[in-house]
């Protein structure tokens, strides 16, 4: 694997590859990250990833400084696996070497809702960085996480909207064996958070059990909301919306069998997790 910290040796590594597949990150790698870059595989050759923690898509209040930075670690993981053959690590200069006035912002119908709410520039922060780093890479393909559901639905829109040359990939999250998404603020938490930390995925499936029962969007929502407070999460949503376009769905459209899929977003202590589940209506 080759490890490059500039866009010219970038360029110069891919120069001719016309079938780059690309999986973009931010470090602190994990097995779910592994698995996206295993899928890249499948779909093109080389594989590039890039580790870049994004500024830009911190908010004041975030964890930007704090936010683990593991490069070496990262390298002997990816080494090991054997899928990836140009690692991309730009410095912060590299990737803005001056301050990067011009941006991408999603629509507000998308990018300020759930995650954009609470979150208000993290998707122009995203946006920006992804349009940046597909024009280091010029991929084929790009390899992106459902954990992040929303964000994957921001960049397939944008990458639709500017016609990008890139197809986008989505890859099943990837959980614990007790149901925690794998997350890199997952080791934020103490022995004791951790233990109770799948009880945001336990309430994604009891939305879905509740769904099935005939219960309303509001029912399922509220009812989702009331126990993770009881269990003593901070919850910023609890949502049941559209797989299309992550608006509320209509009781009818629930009725006949719409996709939908359920949004969590909470704080534990001080960490703040997010997770989803995809469901449907029988
Ligand atoms: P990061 O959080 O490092 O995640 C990199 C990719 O891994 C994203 O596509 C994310 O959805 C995916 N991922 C993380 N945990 C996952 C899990 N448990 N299951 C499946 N996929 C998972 O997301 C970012 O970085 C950044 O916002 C980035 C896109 C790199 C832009 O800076």
């Amino acid at each position: 694997m080759k490890v490059v910290h500039n866009i010219q040796e970038l360029r110069d590594q891919l120069q001719g590859q016309t079938r780059v597949a690309f999986v973009p990150t931010m470090g602190n790698l994990h097995r779910a990250h592994l698995d996206l870059m295993k899928l890249a595989r499948q779909h093109g050759d080389p594989v590039v990833a890039s580790i870049f923690v994004n500024r830009l898509q911190f908010g004041p209040n975030e964890d930007f400084d704090r936010y683990p930075r593991t490069l070496q670690d990262d390298a002997a993981k990816m080494e090991q696996e054997r899928d990836v053959y140009v690692l991309f690590a730009p410095s912060e200069r590299e990737m803005y070497p001056e301050p990067q006035s011009f941006r991408v912002s999603p629509p507000d119908h998308l990018g300020r809702i759930l995650e954009g709410h609470f979150r208000p520039d993290f998707f122009e922060g995203v946006c920006t960085v992804v349009l940046k780093l597909f024009s280091c890479v010029q991929p084929k393909v790009a390899v992106f996480g459902k954990k992040d559901y929303q964000q994957l639905m921001v960049v397939r829109q944008m990458v639709r909207q500017f016609q990008l040359p890139v197809e986008v990939l989505a890859h099943e999250t990837v959980r614990e064996e007790d149901g925690l998404a794998m997350s890199s603020r997952n080791r934020y938490l103490s022995p004791e958070e951790r233990a109770q930390a799948p009880q945001i995925y336990y309430a994604l499936q009891e939305m879905n059990e509740r769904l099935q029962e005939g219960q309303s969007r509001e029912e399922i929502e509220a009812y989702a909301t009331k126990k993770m407070s009881d269990l003593g999460w901070k919850v910023d949503y609890m949502a049941l919306r559209r797989q299309s376009d992550l608006l509320e769905p209509t009781e009818e459209q629930i009725q006949a069998g719409e996709p939908l899929v359920a949004l969590a977003a909470a704080k534990l202590g001080a960490t703040r997790l997010i997770d989803n589940l995809e469901m449907v209506k029988a």
